[in-house]
């Protein structure tokens, strides 16, 4: 199964269909992501805050899968935004990664509540970082337009962000899209919380019309939107099934309901609150 590659605006290729590790446990992460690299998955999303950049590793150097056939990114957490700060961080990502350098490095979190402006010393080390070579791109995550607006004039090459059905943040989206920014999707499925997005009925009508799972539709239509999307299931059976989705398009008519879901349903942290 070829997964398709988007081009990121440094040039640099991410698969568009990843694998997160969110609340993977170290001590239990290495088997979910060694059967994701079996199951086809080259694309791997994990973070410092997560803990379980070890067990990654481990995963990536049992998988025998060469360095250049997969793609990693991590991030910078929040406490970590001083220049001096950041640098030990990445240092200590890539050894517990057990990686001479990253694919794509994310400030988390623009973390105004706690630290302030610090994010743009932040984006200032990992313009640095990526000129060493320690990564390949920059990014960010859960960053505002007007995070955005104070880099001096930077555009990092994705923003990952909180992104399902029920909240498909369409003027982000369009934001993102004129600044030349990928939308990577996180909580792709709605991380399950109740009300689950899996459990919409339009969701549903869409499974049963196409023969798809309600995971598979959703996954479908963030591919056919235009994002990058990182499921995470710790679920063998889920792992194929979130992988299985290049078999089947929905119509436009399918990704315009699915479109039409936003109840401004977010799951996760504010960018404007989180610390
Ligand atoms: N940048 C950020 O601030 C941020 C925040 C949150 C997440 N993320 C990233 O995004 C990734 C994905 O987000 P997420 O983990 O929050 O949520 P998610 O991928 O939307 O949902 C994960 C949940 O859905 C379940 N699931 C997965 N596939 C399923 C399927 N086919 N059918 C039914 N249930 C299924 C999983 O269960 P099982 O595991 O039990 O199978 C798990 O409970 C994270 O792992 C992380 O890498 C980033």
């Amino acid at each position: 199964m070829t997964v398709p590659q988007v081009t990121l605006n440094d040039g640099v290729q991410i698969p568009q269909l990843g694998y997160g590790v969110w609340r993977v446990p170290n001590d239990e992460v290495v088997a979910p992501v060694l059967t994701a690299l079996e199951t086809g998955y080259r694309h791997i999303d994990t973070a410092a805050v997560y803990r379980n950049e070890e067990g990654v590793g481990e995963a990536l150097k049992q998988s025998g899968i060469t360095r250049d056939e997969v793609f990693v990114t991590s991030k910078l957490w929040n406490d970590k935004h001083k220049a001096a700060d950041a640098r030990e961080a990445i240092e200590t990502t890539l050894t517990k990664l057990g990686l001479d350098h990253l694919d794509l490095y994310l400030i988390h979190w623009p973390a105004t509540a706690k630290y302030g402006d610090d994010y743009i010393e932040a984006w200032d080390a990992l313009q640095q970082f990526r000129a060493e070579g320690l990564t390949r791109s920059i990014g960010v995550s859960n960053f505002n337009p007007e995070h955005l607006d104070k880099l001096n004039g930077a555009v990092p090459s994705l923003n990952q962000v909180e992104r399902h059905p029920s909240f498909n943040r369409a003027e982000l989206f369009g934001e993102l899209k004129a600044r030349g920014i990928a939308l990577e999707a996180w909580s792709p499925l709605g991380n399950q919380r109740d009300p689950s997005d899996l459990d919409l009925p339009a969701v549903k009508q869409v499974a049963e019309q196409t023969g798809l799972s309600p995971a598979q539709v959703i996954i479908r239509w963030h591919l056919q939107t235009g994002d990058i999307v990182i499921p995470k299931s710790v679920t063998p059976s889920r792992i194929a099934e979130n992988f299985d989705v290049f078999g089947v398009e929905l119509s436009a008519e399918q990704v315009e309901l699915l479109s039409g879901l936003d109840a401004g349903n977010r799951q996760g942290g504010d960018p404007l609150t989180q610390a």
